[in-house]
């Protein structure tokens, strides 16, 4: 089975749109935890939209499962990573206008810097994924830089999904690129747009160690939470109407 790191940004967007303690990012990750998770993922972006530095030390304090920190390959990040000793960095581009993590690395345009990246965090025993498409030349090249995670962008696959066009095609690309990924030694996570409805073909793809899913748990929590959350405050409202102030 597929282990299951959740992706909790979105707790921190919630949290950011009042600047405000609630909804707390280390609660949220004792919830998933409790749950049954196998990892915490956050993305600590240049920006500070969502995730702060303080989420994140905060994180490496308290979560008994592993932190997957999210980042651009910059020096910045680096030294950030090198201080709070994730149990692993998944490397990813990173736009400032995007709304979210919108492709793959380009690892071809700068080599080097990736290298480099990946060297420094290695040598302290921080095992490096990087996010890419599912292409050979991608994978070849993740391999060749001696990263030893890949994470699948399933992106385009999530995408013909549901637009119910070219799924099985999205499909068979994931599948190929999870078995050349273990050819040439690297290991095999997945990630991005996945869904109730639409994971289970990719968490049966046996190279396939562990997906990171963020969006579409925390809205299902929003809406499977909203009724309770509802009836604790009618419930005070009633308290009130009979009197009692506390
Ligand atoms: N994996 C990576 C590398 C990501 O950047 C993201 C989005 O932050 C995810 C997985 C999770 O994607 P989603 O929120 O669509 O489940």
């Amino acid at each position: 089975m597929a282990t299951l790191g959740v992706n909790i940004d979105h707790i921190a967007t919630l949290r950011q749109a009042r600047r405000e303690e609630e909804p707390s990012v280390l609660e949220a990750a004792r919830i998933v935890e409790k749950a049954g998770a196998h990892g915490i993922t956050v993305h600590l972006r240049e920006d500070r939209r969502h995730i702060q530095d303080a989420d994140v030390t905060g994180l490496r304090k308290s979560i008994e499962t592993r932190l997957n920190l999210e980042m651009a390959a910059t020096d910045e990040m680096v030294r950030f990573a090198l201080k709070v000793r994730p149990d692993q960095v998944t490397l990813v581009p990173e736009k400032r206008q995007e709304l979210t993590t919108e492709g793959g690395l380009n690892l071809v345009k700068d080599p080097e810097r990736f290298e480099k990246a990946i060297d420094r965090l290695q040598a302290k025993q921080i095992p490096v994924s990087l996010f890419i498409y599912p292409d050979a030349q991608s994978i070849k090249l993740s391999a060749w830089l001696g990263a030893t995670f890949i994470e699948i962008h399933t992106g385009e696959y999530s995408q013909a999904f549901r637009l119910k066009d070219k799924t099985d095609k999205e499909l068979a690309t994931i599948v190929s690129a999870a078995k050349l990924a273990k050819e040439v030694g690297l290991r095999v996570h997945g990630g991005h747009g996945l869904t109730y409805q639409n994971v289970l073909p990719i968490a049966a793809i046996p190279e396939i160690e562990d997906l990171n899913i963020g969006h579409n748990i925390i809205a299902r929590a929003s809406m499977v939470g909203l009724e309770r959350a509802v009836k604790e405050m009618l419930i005070l409202l009633q308290k009130a109407k009979s009197g009692r102030r506390k």
